[in-house]
């Protein structure tokens, strides 16, 4: 029997509500929106399939279950400390909500859909946030369909069309190529909605060796993950990813409990205030790409890393949910020494209040101090 998973980390700060599952929460309505419209498809067909829904399955899940279950590479830039955060070696806060499908498939479940917190280091602005909501759907055929029976790709796509109409209404929609570890083909839906194309979700035909090592053999499988922050942002007009964790009346009143999609009114809009900083990366030191190619090359050859992801951290920290965006605004290689300099533009608001000089001050010379301390970078 393997060990019970550690407790919970302290970073990033456990928010204290799950939108999610919080009456009246824009997260809360498309999650249940989305349950309704596969739990009524399936009644309307007459078919014996009820979706199992699962909204608290707990976020520290094994690196089995978030990668190695999902067939994703060893060497996959999902996996790196920089972007994922791991417990200790073997249990990571999960990155998708795609890392329960092996469990519940072994279950049994054969329709079901998991919604939940996911975890990842990546940049700071208004659309991205370390934590941040998924829901995996998936939904099984008897073993009966033969391995290359359309039926599988072709039931998927029609039952996310009719998902997207559920949400967006009466939009033009496209379905672009795409690739994931996990299914073959694979698929991205889009929809054209107020004016631009939207990525709603990904999706494919699940490969066969995830459905036989969770011991189904020759059953088949279509699944599908989406982003609720990004649907949310997109239907109810919420300008920034922060508001999710609002617990300003003036935000959450504005949502009928109901679940009706209504739009947003920004209650109002506090200034924001913004500080540069600049310094000196470690000698020798290559900057993380977003991709890890050049980590890669880095390395190879056993140099410096300089990972903008732990400067977003280090901000994190100072600053909570007062750090609104952070951007590169200089880069430049000195000529003679061939030593390399940055400058990144942090930008400070409040998403309920003005903030004080003395605050940012204080966070800044925070931030500042933690970069030398943490990321071993001189200041300028
Ligand atoms: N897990 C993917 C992600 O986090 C989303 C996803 C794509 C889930 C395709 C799926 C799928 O189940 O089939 O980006």
């Amino acid at each position: 029997p393997s060990p019970p998973p550690p407790a919970p980390p302290a970073a990033p700060a456990a928010p204290a509500a799950a939108g999610h599952t919080q009456p009246g929460h824009p997260l809360n309505t498309i999650r249940q929106r989305i349950e309704q419209y596969w739990k009524y498809r399936g009644f309307e067909r007459g078919c014996d399939v009820d979706f199992f829904c699962a909204s608290e399955l707990p976020p520290i899940v094994s690196v089995q279950h978030n990668f190695d279950d999902l067939l994703i590479p060893k060497d996959h830039v999902s996996r790196r400390p920089s972007d994922t955060y791991y417990i200790n070696d073997e249990y990571v806060l999960r990155t998708h909500t795609s890392a329960h499908q092996s469990t519940l498939l072994r279950e049994g479940h054969s329709a079901f859909l998991a919604t939940g917190d996911v975890y990842r280091r990546d940049e700071i602005d208004r659309s991205h946030y370390p934590v941040f909501h998924q829901m995996e759907g998936v939904l099984m055929f008897g073993a009966e369909v033969g391995a290359d029976d359309p039926i599988v790709e072709e039931d998927l796509k029609i039952g996310l069309e009719g998902m997207a109409r559920e949400l967006f209404g009466d939009v033009e929609m496209r379905w672009v190529d795409a690739y994931f570890p996990f299914t073959d083909p694979s698929f991205e839906l889009e929809v054209f909605y107020e004016g631009d194309w939207l990525e709603v979700l990904g999706c494919g035909v699940i490969q066969q060796d995830i459905i036989r090592q969770a011991g189904r053999g020759e059953e088949r499988g279509w699944a599908f993950g989406l982003g609720l922050e990004r649907l949310a942002m997109v239907l109810f007009g919420i300008p920034d990813i922060r508001l999710f964790w609002s617990k300003d009346p003036r935000f959450l009143s504005q949502f009928p409990v109901s679940g009706e999609i209504v739009k947003f009114e920004p209650y109002s809009k506090y200034p924001p205030c913004y500080k540069d900083v600049s310094f000196w990366l470690p000698e020798g030191a290559v900057v993380a790409s977003s991709d890890g190619e050049v980590v890669d090359e880095a390395e190879a050859s056993s140099g410096v890393v300089f990972h903008p992801n732990d400067l977003c951290e280090v901000v994190r920290d100072a600053a909570q949910d007062i750090v609104e965006q952070i951007e590169l605004i200089d880069d430049f290689t000195h000529p003679k020494t061939q030593r390399r300099s940055q400058c990144y533009r942090i930008t400070f608001r409040h998403m309920d209040r003005n903030l004080t000089n003395a605050e940012v001050d204080e966070m800044q010379l925070q931030v500042r101090r933690s970069m030398v301390a943490r990321l071993g970078v001189e200041l300028r």
